[in-house]
C-alpha cells in the first residue's frame, strides 16, 4: 500500500478530522502517552483535533499527514505549531507525532518527521522542541532523529493505564 505524507490547509484538516480520531483512539490503546486515557473515544478525540481548527485556519498550526494513497485512511499525523509570542518567531513545537499500530517501523514517522522540519525550515521556524513519554518507543525514535535531550520532568502525567510516568524534553536546531 503506498502513502502519501502532505500538509493538509485548513478546509482539507477540517474534512481529516474524522480519521485523525481514530489514528488517536489507536495510538491510546496501543498504550500511547499521548493526552488521553484507556477507553477514549473517537468522540473525544474528534473534539480534540477539532479544537484546533481555528488555529490551522491562522497558519499558527500546520497539520501534516500521511494518507493511503487514493484517498484511503489516515495512517500518520505530525503537528507543527507554531509559538504566537512576538520574542519568539523561530521556534515551534511538535505534537500528536502517530503512526497507526499497523503501519510501523517502515519508516513513515520518520518521513512525517522530515516533512515537518522542512516545512518548519520553509516558515522560518529553526528551533523546534518537543517531550515524550521517557523510555518509550518515541524517545528512542527522536534521538535516532537527531534530537537532543534537555532532561526529564518526573511524574509529569498519567499512561493510559493510569499509572505516572516522567516526560523526556528535546530540542533540535534546523539552523
Ligand atoms: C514513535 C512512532 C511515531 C515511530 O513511528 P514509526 O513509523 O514506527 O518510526 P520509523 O519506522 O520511521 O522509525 C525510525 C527510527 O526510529 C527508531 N524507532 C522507531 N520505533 C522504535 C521502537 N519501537 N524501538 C526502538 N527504536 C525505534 C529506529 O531507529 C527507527 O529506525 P529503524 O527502523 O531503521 O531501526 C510510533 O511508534 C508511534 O506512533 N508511537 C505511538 C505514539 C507516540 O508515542 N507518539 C509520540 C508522541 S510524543
Amino acid at each position: 500500500m503506498s502513502v502519501v505524507v502532505e500538509a493538509l490547509d485548513a478546509p482539507r484538516y477540517r474534512a481529516t478530522i474524522d480519521g485523525l480520531a481514530a489514528l488517536l483512539v489507536d495510538a491510546v490503546e496501543r498504550g500511547a502517552g499521548v493526552n488521553f486515557m484507556a477507553g477514549v473515544t473517537t468522540a473525544e478525540t474528534r473534539s480534540w483535533w477539532l479544537a484546533r481548527a481555528d488555529q490551522v485556519a491562522d497558519g499558527m498550526i500546520v497539520p501534516i499527514v500521511a494518507l493511503e494513497a487514493g484517498g484511503g485512511r489516515v495512517v500518520g499525523s505530525v503537528l507543527l505549531i507554531y509559538s504566537a509570542t512576538p520574542n519568539s518567531p523561530h521556534r515551534g513545537e511538535i505534537g500528536k507525532v502517530l503512526v497507526h499500530s499497523s503501519a510501523r517501523r517502515r519508516g513513515l514517522g520518520r518521513e512525517l518527521m522530515l516533512a515537518a522540519e522542512s516545512r518548519a525550515r520553509a516558515d522560518g521556524r529553526w528551533l523546534l522542541i518537543l517531550d515524550t513519554v521517557t523510555g518509550s518507543d518515541a524517545d528512542r525514535f527522536y534521538r535516532s532523529l537527531g534530537w537532543n535531550e534537555v532532561g526529564e520532568v518526573p511524574d509529569f502525567a498519567l499512561m493510559p493505564d493510569g499509572t505516572l510516568t516522567s516526560t523526556t524534553y528535546f530540542w533540535k536546531s534546523l539552523r
